[in-house]
Formats: structure tokens, C-alpha cells, sequence
């Protein structure tokens, strides 16, 4: 019978004949998958695993936090945080087009993954220890069906994901999760003891605030969102809303101003896009209809606390036509 004792029994016994005595090592990302996978490995053969979070600086407010304080606290895992945020802003400096900021956004966090790797590797053989020889993926059963199947909407937008690594990778991979599905994995996280501010994490994209500013990415625009967007999980958490929203994408209008009134001055300020969105998969969504009081707790506290945004707007449009993100 199924239970995620015995997932985590089976799979945890696989890993340690897999690995023996060599090393390994796991991107985390901040989301539910790389978490998960990374703590099964963790209980197999703990300090044998370095795990590596690059920090682009598009994280959401506390993400960072929260890897490197939760998840060492919950997994005693070996962390290698890497700054990467002013290697990015100058990447993307100058840069409005959607695809080409995914396409940057994914070789930049390759190319600092790579290099953190080789820094790994390097210190593990410096110290006389085994070899780096595995690298942990959070691969679920939905990707390597849908990287095998192809969805036909693989042309819409370039997903960034670590499975993008190239073609001639010098690692064996470890992918404990390939059998499972979402609901699955999170069981299977909660059941590893990770807390669960990211068991129960809403789905957030690679590229992060990046793909959530129509217009150019610059550090003020991300502090400016990241405020706005921390007021609304904020929010959405309190009336305990979670559950029942698959996600909700809060997006800067960087390009677009409209007048306002505030005080007794004009306002010449930027609009926030609401997005909240109802799905089973993501493939398809519907607009969530929210409770009016809750928007308007969320657009009265942005207006007021975020400097720059006087206007909030709700996007009712599902999915097709709409994709989730705005790019
Ligand atoms: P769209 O915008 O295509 O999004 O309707 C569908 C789901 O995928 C997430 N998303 C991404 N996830 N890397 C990811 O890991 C990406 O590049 C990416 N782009 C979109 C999006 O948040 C939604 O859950």
C-alpha cells in the first residue's frame, strides 16, 4: 500500500546504495519540489549532500529568509547561498522584452549554479573528501511526462528550469520524486518535518519578480513590488485564502502611470495588477472570485503603504485566453 512511510523508507534506501560515499549536491529554488527533494536526500546521506540557492534578488519579501534560516533549521542540511542579485540587474538592465528576460534570467542562474558547483567540487577534492558525482532534481511525474509528451504550449513561454542543464552534464542524477505528483510531494514533506510555509507553498515562477514587471527590471521597481506583493500574501493569508487559491501573481505596471488624488496633492503613480487565479494544473485557470472585502483591505494597504502605485486593478480573465503571468 501506498503510504509516504514507505515512499520515503524505499526511496531513501535507494539513494544511499546510488550514492555510496560519494557526494552530492541540489539546487533548491525555494519552491515545494526542490525542498522535498532535497530533504529526502538530506535523510539518506546527510552531510554527503551540499545544497546551493542562488539568490537572483527577484525573490518575493522573506523567500531567501526562508530557505536559508527554515530550511537548515527543519533539515540541518549544508547550505551555499550565492549572492547573485547585482549579476542579474546588470543582465537584465535595459531589457523590456518578456522572452529575452526569461531567456537571460535562466543562462545567468545556470551560469552561477555552475559555478558554485565547480567551487563545491573543488573544496570537497581540497579536503581530500569523495567526489561530487550526483545532483539532486526535484523532478515530478507531471515533467517527465510532460517533457516527454510535449503539451503543445511548450511554444507560448520559455519555462526556466534547472532541467534546462546542459546536454554534456558531468553529474549522475537523483530524482526521488519522478514518481509522484504534487499533493504527493507535499505529504511526502510534511512527513520529512519541513514546516509548512513551504509544504504548503503556492507554485511562484523561476524567474521569479522578473517576469513580474511589465517593463524594464530595475532594483527600485523590485522593491516596489516586492512591498505590494507582500501586503497581498499577507492578506490573502489572514482571510485564509491559501487553500483556495492556486496562486496569485501581483504585478507592476512599470511603464504605465495614471493621475490620482492622495491627501490633498495630485498623483502621477504606477497601477498593481491583482491576479488571482483558480486551477487543478495550471494549464488551464479561471479568475478567482474573491471576496470584495479582501480586495479592498488589499487595494486600500498598497495604496497607502507602497510610495509610487496609487491605483489597483483586479485581472478577470481566465486562462486560455490569459496565461497566469503577465509574461
Ligand atoms: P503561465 O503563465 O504559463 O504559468 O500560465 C503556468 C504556471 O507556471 C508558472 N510559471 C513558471 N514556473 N518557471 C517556473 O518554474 C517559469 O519560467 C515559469 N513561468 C510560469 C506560473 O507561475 C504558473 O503556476
Amino acid at each position: 500500500t501506498w503510504t509516504t512511510g514507505n515512499v520515503i523508507e524505499e526511496q531513501v534506501a535507494a539513494i544511499r546504495e546510488q550514492v555510496g560515499d560519494k557526494r552530492a549536491i541540489c539546487g533548491l529554488s525555494g519552491g515545494v519540489d526542490s525542498a522535498v527533494a532535497a530533504a529526502l536526500v538530506q535523510k539518506a546521506i546527510g552531510s554527503q549532500l551540499t545544497c546551493v540557492y542562488v539568490d537572483h534578488g527577484l525573490m518575493r519579501k522573506g523567500e531567501t529568509e526562508q530557505v536559508e534560516k527554515d530550511f537548515v533549521a527543519a533539515t540541518g542540511v549544508s547550505l551555499k547561498v550565492v549572492d547573485a542579485e547585482q549579476r542579474f540587474l546588470d543582465a537584465l538592465a535595459g531589457i523590456s522584452d518578456p522572452e529575452e528576460k526569461r531567456k537571460i534570467i535562466g543562462r545567468e542562474f545556470i551560469r552561477v549554479f555552475e559555478q558554485a558547483q565547480a567551487e563545491i567540487v573543488a573544496e570537497a577534492g581540497e579536503h581530500g573528501e569523495q567526489p561530487v558525482q550526483f545532483l539532486v532534481q526535484g523532478t515530478l511525474y507531471p515533467d517527465v511526462v510532460e517533457s516527454g509528451g510535449g503539451t503543445g504550449t511548450a511554444n507560448i513561454k520559455s519555462h526556466h528550469n534547472v532541467g534546462g542543464l546542459p546536454e554534456d552534464l558531468e553529474f549522475e542524477l537523483i530524482e526521488p520524486l519522478r514518481k509522484l505528483f504534487k499533493d504527493e510531494v507535499r505529504m511526502v514533506g510534511q512527513e520529512l518535518g519541513l514546516p509548512e510555509e513551504i509544504v504548503q507553498r503556492q507554485p511562484f515562477p523561476g524567474p521569479g519578480l522578473g517576469i513580474r514587471i511589465v517593463g524594464e527590471v530595475t532594483k527600485e521597481r523590485l522593491d516596489l513590488l516586492r512591498e505590494a506583493d507582500a501586503i497581498a500574501r499577507e492578506e490573502l493569508t489572514a482571510a485564509g485564502l491559501d487553500r483556495d487559491i492556486w496562486q496569485c501573481p501581483v504585478v507592476l505596471l512599470a511603464d504605465v502611470r495614471s493621475v490620482g488624488v492622495q491627501g490633498d496633492g495630485r498623483t502621477y503613480g504606477h497601477p498593481i495588477v491583482l491576479r488571482p487565479v483558480s486551477s487543478e494544473d495550471a494549464m488551464t485557470a479561471d479568475w478567482t472570485r474573491m471576496p470584495y472585502d479582501v480586495l479592498a483591505k488589499i487595494s486600500t494597504r498598497i495604496t497607502n503603504e507602497v510610495a509610487d502605485v496609487n491605483r489597483v486593478v483586479l485581472d478577470v480573465t481566465s486562462k486560455p485566453p490569459g496565461t497566469i503571468e503577465w509574461e
